[in-house]
């Protein structure tokens, strides 16, 4: 039987995890149908993790195409209990520059066609989220960037926009004036799942342009978006590995691990 501690998703920049040993491919089918890829799994840093490509092998999968749900599935089904996802962004503020890392801690959802709840179908369950993300995930990652040596931020508002166009620039300047960090389209759907799943979640957010709201420079553009990505996918790389070692194997403290305990407001003498 296949199994993992530790899930990787990685996204725009983060293709692949360099230094995993006993590598095996593994096509999972869930019940809401295959995730973005077979999941690659092996050994880093004495633990096992498995690795999912967000996007598909060649980026193939638009972010309004992904299948979350399956994505979330298959890392549960193979016993993960804390997941990295690495993700690039735009910045919304100056001081965020293009290759420094933050790691959020709040999102704002601006997305609208997507399905992010393993709930429904006949069961209701309504996880708290008012902290999305994992505290000893978040911690993990900034201890790594320290170590590492690159810019790591704690904390931030993350904007979850549809896409797959980038923001209007009213668009850009509302989200700045409700105080947020940064921008990406793919986030928020995997921290609400991975909280109903009890996996704690968090995302080291790699900086990529300043979107289109600073005047006088460029709007952002997807060469620009991969120019840094391929300068930074190392630091990335380097980042998730010292992570990899740092992680708590305890994460009894993680509000993820129990969050769906008290849930579900269904009663249970009606689900089949
Ligand atoms: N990913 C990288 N840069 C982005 C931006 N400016 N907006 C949305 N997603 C992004």
């Amino acid at each position: 039987m296949h199994t993992a501690e530790i899930g990787i998703i990685g996204g725009s920049g983060l293709y692949s995890m360099p230094g995993l040993t006993g590598i095996e491919e593994v096509a999972i089918e869930t019940p809401f149908g295959a995730p973005s890829d077979p999941l690659v799994l092996g050994t880093l840093e004495g633990r096992k993790v498995a690795f999912l490509a967000r996007h598909g092998k060649g980026h193939r999968i638009l972010p309004s195409e992904l299948n979350f749900k399956a994505n979330i599935y298959a890392l549960k089904s193979l016993g993960v209990t804390s997941i990295l996802s690495v993700s690039a962004v735009g910045s919304l503020k100056e001081e965020h520059k293009p290759t420094d890392f933050v790691i959020p801690d709040q999102f704002i959802d601006r997305t609208f066609a997507r399905s992010a709840t393993f709930f429904g179908d006949g069961i209701v369950g309504h996880v708290g989220f008012g902290d999305p993300v994992c505290p000893l995930v978040v911690d993990t990652f900034v201890k790594a960037c320290e170590e590492v040596g690159v810019v790591g931020k704690k904390g931030g508002t993350y904007i979850c926009m549809e896409g797959p166009q980038f923001s209007t620039r009213a668009e850009s300047n509302l989200y700045r004036s409700w105080g947020a960090d940064v921008i990406g389209m793919t986030n928020l759907q995997e921290a609400k799942l991975a909280r109903e799943a009890e996996i704690s979640y968090a995302t080291l957010a790699m900086v990529t342009d300043y979107d289109c709201w600073r005047e006088g420079h460029d709007d952002v553009t997807v060469d620009q978006v991969i120019a840094v990505m391929h300068q930074n996918s190392e630091n990335a790389q380097k980042v998730v590995k010292a992570a990899i070692r740092l992680l708590p194997t305890d994460l009894s403290a993680s509000p993820a691990q129990t969050a769906a305990k008290f849930a579900i407001m269904t009663d249970r003498s009606v689900i089949p």
